[in-house]
């Protein structure tokens, strides 16, 4: 074939392909509380919101706070105007809690200097907090049908295998995203974009990929090479790092616990946590911790420890108790009663659950 006969074959193929998709995505199509029926119109604020929620965050995972959300603050306007306490206490659980502060102040800029619309193109998207790249292209392309690429670990799967990219990633990702761009058709960019999601979510998975339903089985060099398990490759891993850390409980006789509020940047900018030292490379003494304790007394050390995964490193906590009997200490009071209210992070509430069930 003619160079220009092998450059109409694939964009020939690209449109098959791309058409292929979207058929199958006709009929199995995922139902989600933030996906426009068929023939309606997407909502911007729905999709964003969805989408800033679906950041490092499973679909089944988001749904319950996607609905609750909507119906506590049913616009963009609406959310601007909420208190920030409230919306870091209704995304409580979510984790990244920056990420919520980061939405709030996009639904503010929205609210307030765009009139409440949401920009179309990729770039202007960009320019909003808590939006990056991904994020942009799949608003762009799901709420204005613009022809973006959305490429998450999704669908740099489903490109390296239909593709058979088998440089490793992330060094492939640019390959990955000139083929995903290659592919997108002009007519229906937004259901393209949620039909690669769903593929990469229900078919290509990352195990025992179900090539033989797959829309795309005929086209998939990998599937065809007997490799599609293998890809995509990725480079070596570094191991996660270990911090360590210990936590004071310090309860009141009537109950009460005393908590404290993390700086507002950084790791749960903002969220409260039980006192705790500072965390590092190696683990705690208790007698060397106290100088970091609320209040002196006679610590008593709890066996076993909290872990929590964040995204860079794992935290094993201590968790020290004491009675609290009087003193001036820096830090609030919170009734066990008012936990399930407060805007707690994961590893404050499995801390909570460890100093409840291993006091002696
Ligand atoms: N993951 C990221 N965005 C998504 C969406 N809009 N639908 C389903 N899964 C997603």
């Amino acid at each position: 074939m003619t160079q220009c006969g092998e450059a109409m074959a694939e964009a020939s193929t690209g449109k098959a392909e791309a058409a292929d998709l979207l058929a199958w995505y006709d009929r199995h199509r995922r139902d989600l509380p933030w996906r426009a029926k068929p023939g309606i119109t997407a909502d911007p604020y729905h999709v964003w919101l969805s989408e800033i929620m679906l950041q490092q965050t499973q679909v089944q995972a988001v749904i319950p706070y996607f609905l609750g959300f909507l119906e506590r603050w049913p616009t963009v306007e609406a959310l601007a105007r909420a208190p920030r306490d409230d919306v870091l206490a209704a995304w409580a659980g979510l984790g990244y809690y920056a990420r919520a502060r980061r939405l709030h102040d996009c639904a503010r800029m929205v609210a307030d200097t765009l009139d409440g619309r949401f920009p179309e193109t990729e770039e202007d998207l960009r320019a909003l907090p808590g939006i990056g790249a991904y994020t942009a292209g799949a608003i762009a392309a799901i709420a204005f049908d613009r022809p973006a690429a959305a490429v998450d670990g999704n669908v740099e799967r489903v490109m390296a295998r239909i593709h058979r990219i088998e440089d490793p990633m992330p060094g492939a990702k640019k390959a990955v995203r000139e083929k995903t761009l290659d592919l997108i058709p002009a007519d229906r960019p937004g259901d393209f974009a949620q039909a690669l999601m769903d593929l990469g979510a229900t078919i290509c998975t990352p195990r025992k990929p179900a090539c033989g339903i797959c829309p795309w089985r005929d086209a998939c060099r990998a599937r065809l090479a007997g490799i599609a398990d293998d890809l995509p490759k990725s480079a070596p891993k570094k191991k996660r790092p270990h911090r360590f850390g210990l936590v004071f409980w310090l309860e009141r006789e009537d109950g009460a616990v005393l908590f404290r509020t993390r700086p507002d940047e950084g790791l749960l900018g903002g969220m409260l946590e039980v006192p705790t030292t500072a965390w590092r490379d190696a683990d705690w003494e208790l007698a060397e911790s106290l100088t970091d304790a609320p209040v002196p007394g006679s610590w008593q050390l709890l066996p076993d420890v909290v872990r929590h995964g964040f995204t860079h490193f794992t935290l094993d906590l201590r968790v020290a108790v004491l009675g609290y009997s009087g003193g001036e200490v820096e830090g609030v009071w919170h009734h066990p009663e008012t936990f399930a209210s407060l805007a707690l992070p994961t590893m404050t509430r499995k801390v909570i659950k460890h100093a409840r069930t291993a006091r002696p």
